[in-house]
């Protein structure tokens, strides 16, 4: 890759890496030494440096804080069998990013920034990328408006940083999952497909709800009817029927999944058929009822696979067996780490060297 950009970098000069015990790592609280930060104003993304991961200051009027104008992304880093570091198809979250920036008016960052700074910061802070199983280096990228300003237009001030942190499992068990038919994350021509902070928000009241009940997290519905099944939590939602691999189709509402993308092209090259449709929540239940639904499980770069062994509606609780060594979804799981840790040949281009 050749440097466009010219990134100021500022070493820590003591690594707090000493004090992380990399055999229980807690997902989202260890943070690594550095953070790649550029800032946007006189319409231009301009600043570009690398510096401690340290406290922000903004000014208490800044628009970030009233009206939530900020988008994000997470995507994985992992050592191959030769200590490099590898990146998961970091392009396709460089272009999400882009995609819910629009959507929320904030400006689009620049492909080479995007690239030279995850890449700067990688090789600062590679010592930070666990090589131990299911752990890896979840990275941050966001933006956030900075404009100190009371009232509702977009900012003309902005922040794109990037952090990193090693982290172990999201989900430590498997889920119990509730079908939400009273709220709503997304409706069409909502915000629902970009990864905007507000969604995420928005989310928090019904989830809470539901796990007051006993349930992990919720099965989101369509925000008209509630009949139709779009995402399950943090992450999409998937459903083995016989050889027949469900999920949503994305569109307005539904997030489009980088970890979904990369399970349904796995699935299809095994000769699954794979079914990207409208899902009711009554055939799902039917299917429940009689045993047709062998497996069930969330995708995501928090969550990666995420095996669910409880739906429930209003009224019932429907198990769903454990996946065993033979189940789809822990086998796309291997597969999937296998790409990433770089254990297997990357016949997709998905990988990115550090
Ligand atoms: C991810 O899967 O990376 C996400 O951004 C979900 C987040 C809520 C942890």
């Amino acid at each position: 890759m050749t440097d466009t950009i010219k990134i100021n970098v500022h070493p820590v000069p003591n690594s707090r890496i000493g004090l992380v015990d990399f055999n229980n790592i807690v997902f989202g609280k260890v943070y690594s030494d550095h953070m790649f930060i550029s800032d946007f104003y006189n319409g231009k993304w301009q600043d570009f440096r690398i510096e401690a991961y340290d406290m922000l200051s903004f000014t208490p009027g800044s628009a970030i804080l009233h009206y939530g104008q900020s988008v994000f992304e997470g995507l994985k880093a992992y050592k191959n069998p030769s200590g490099d570091v590898v990146v998961f198809r970091p392009e396709m979250n460089f272009r999400r990013l882009n995609q819910s920036a629009v959507r929320m008016c904030i400006p689009e960052v620049t492909e080479e920034m995007f690239m030279e700074g995850l890449t700067e910061l990688l090789r600062l802070d590679k010592n930070w990328v666990p090589d131990l199983p299911n752990t890896s280096l979840y990275i941050r990228p966001y933006i956030f408006a900075l404009d100190e300003y009371i009232g509702i237009r977009p900012s003309d001030n902005y922040k794109f940083i990037i952090f990193t942190c090693p982290v172990g499992a999201y989900y430590s068990k498997p889920l119990k999952v509730k079908i939400e038919t009273k709220f709503s994350r997304a409706v069409q021509g909502g915000t629902g497909f970009a990864k905007a902070a507000g969604n995420y928000a928005g989310s928090l009241y019904p989830a809470k709800l539901a796990q007051q009940k006993g349930y992990d997290q919720l099965i989101w519905t369509d925000g008209v009817s509630h009949r139709y099944i779009e995402e399950a939590g943090t992450m999409n939602i998937m459903f083995m029927n016989g050889n027949k691999l469900l999920t949503a189709s994305t569109g307005d509402t539904v997030l489009s999944g980088i970890t979904r993308d990369s399970v349904l092209t796995i699935a299809r090259e095994w000769g699954i058929d794979v079914e990207e449709r409208n899902i009711s929540v009554t055939e799902i239940i039917s299917s429940l009822k009689n045993g047709e639904i062998t497996e069930a499980f969330g995708t995501g770069t928090a969550a990666t696979i995420a095996p669910i062994e409880l739906i429930a509606d209003d009224e019932n609780d429907y198990q769903i067996p454990v996946p065993g060594p033979e189940s789809f979804s822990t086998k796309v799981c291997e597969e999937l780490d296998s790409i990433k840790t770089g254990k297997k040949k990357d016949t997709h281009g998905w990988i990115y060297t550090v």
